[in-house]
């Protein structure tokens, strides 16, 4: 706890951070010298694959989750990296409630101290705290993937629902997350359910607006640790380049398609491993949650991922029949069907028909994936369709799925749209949870491959002429989807960007 007299921290400027919460203080300073040193990357940071080898690994919940060590594009963490982390993790952990004199000083003091190094935002929220906004939020922002279509309801016909998370404990001083949101028919919130105190407030009650608050960061720590770190990071990423790296041949026409796909993914795993998920680490400090509450809320995003894809998981919340009025969906499945026509074209020029299903190489990577998810419920690979679908799932995740969850600077500038912990009665994050917030985000914002770009080096010299031609559409129907989606964002509500392949990664990088 802090005292109104703790003096200022001279490097944050005038963030009133405690002189004593040292972690706070020199992790923002180390992430703000690496994005101010960060070089830009483009397609041809990534690299030719190398060789097909079992991986050395780190256990990130042993014994059936691990990240491999070493990134053919990247190098070796150093003996001072390791050092500084071993340092920082060892910092005590100490949860400080000073606050903020007002939102608007709050967000002026982050652009002041951050401005120049956050992500550029994407999409300009004119409203963060309004019963609009919080639609908005679930039809074209950070809950459009957990939007479901309820029956059984008198007054709410969509949800998004959170309230799962009030298993998973949390430290002394804060109240567990968990929220559900109910929506009428036109898209209006209509009411909010809190998990902690088992109550439903309306928006005339007096508790409306800290009920919107819990829920919105119910939202933003849910999809964070579960969608975010778990089920893309730690379970789709990851399965994705371990299977392709240890089963597919530097030149087998499979692991070069894929090869674009998993560029950085090694590196930013890893380092999710060392800094962000262990006890007292980046996440740990960041967010409420005991380190137990934090490993479970993780677990739960890797253990519940099955193999669905976009489309289909669309159809099984209910939400596939509103057209653009869920725009989530129409820009979604446009990227998805771009991918799969990708994949399918590339594969129809070295494996016709159902060829592919014979080759060996391909049957081992099948077969990893099953091994290593069991959860999955993959399927024996017996038809060409199956391996087109699963690898385009994995495809579409790693890329559309990954901005869906993981670009959240637009949410993350103003501590009173999102916060990482509740406190009671609460609607504005406190000093620190502002700043153990602003950077996580510094890091999101590093410029890496974009999905639009010149991979043409990767691809096999067997059959290069075809495969060129195929990229080359593939590549143009993508700068299509750009017009598409700029157009459509005219007649839009508000702008909708999160499947703009000009805003796309080509991999799980950051
Ligand atoms: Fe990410």
């Amino acid at each position: 706890m802090s005292s109104i007299t703790d003096p200022v921290f001279p490097t944050q400027g005038d963030i009133p951070l405690s002189p004593f919460d040292l972690h706070s203080q020199i992790s923002s300073a180390l992430f703000c010298d690496e994005a101010r040193a960060w070089e830009p990357r483009g397609p041809e940071a990534v690299g030719i694959p190398k060789q097909m080898a079992t991986l050395e690994k780190y256990a990130v919940a042993a014994p059936f989750l691990s990240v491999p060590a070493l990134d053919e594009d990247g190098k070796k963490i150093t003996f001072s990296e390791q050092a500084t982390h071993w340092a920082l993790q060892n910092l005590p952990l100490s949860d400080d409630d000073k606050r903020w004199s007002s939102r608007g000083e709050a967000m002026e003091q982050i652009e002041i101290q951050y401005g120049e190094i956050l992500p550029e935002t994407h999409v300009q929220w004119q409203e963060t705290t309004s019963d609009r906004a919080m639609s908005l939020m679930a039809f074209q922002g950070l809950g459009s993937h957990r939007l479901e279509r309820v029956d059984d309801d008198p007054e709410a016909t969509y949800i998004v629902d959170l309230s799962w998370m009030v298993a998973f404990p949390v430290r002394e001083g804060f109240e567990r997350y968990g929220a559900c949101a109910f929506f009428d028919d036109n898209r209006q919130i209509v009411r909010v359910y809190t998990a902690h105190n088992d109550t439903t407030h309306y928006p005339s009650d007096a508790s409306w607006e800290t009920a919107k608050w819990c829920w919105r960061t119910s939202l933003f720590v849910g999809v964070t640790i579960a969608d975010h770190l778990g089920s893309v990071h730690y379970l789709t990423s990851n399965l994705l380049v371990t299977a392709t790296r240890e089963q597919l041949p530097p030149e087998h026409p499979f692991r070069r398609l894929l090869t674009p796909f998993i560029y950085g993914t090694v590196d930013v795993n890893r380092d999710a491993y060392v800094l962000l998920s262990p006890k007292q680490g980046l996440a740990h400090r960041t967010f409420a949650f005991t380190y137990d509450g934090m490993v479970r809320c993780l677990l739960k995003g890797v253990e519940s991922v099955r193999l669905q894809t976009f489309p289909e998981a669309l159809v099984n919340a209910g939400m596939d029949s509103l057209g653009d009025e869920f725009p989530y969906a129409t820009d979604g499945l446009a990227l998805y069907d771009i991918l799969e026509q990708y994949v399918r074209d590339y594969l129809a020029i070295y494996y016709p028909d159902d060829t592919a299903v014979a080759d060996p190489a391909i049957r081992r990577w099948w077969l990893a994936l099953t091994q290593q998810c069991p959860n999955l419920g993959l399927k024996p690979l017996q038809t060409a369709e199956q391996l087109i679908r699963v690898t385009t799932h994995f495809v579409f995740t790693v890329t559309g799925m990954h901005s869906q969850v993981g670009d959240v600077a637009d949410y993350t500038r103003d501590p009173a749209f999102v916060g990482s912990k509740i406190r009671a009665g609460q609607t504005l994050g406190d000093v620190q949870a502002t700043v153990q917030l602003v950077n996580l985000t510094v890091t999101t914002g590093l410029i890496q491959p974009t999905i639009i770009g010149d991979y043409r080096h990767t691809l096999p010299s067997q059959n290069k002429d075809q495969a060129l031609r195929v990229f080359e559409v593939y590549q143009r129907a993508l700068e299509q989807l750009v017009h598409d989606v700029n157009r459509r964002n005219l007649n839009r509500e508000q702008p909708f960007q999160t499947f703009n392949p000009t805003l796309l990664d080509s991999s799980v990088s950051i």
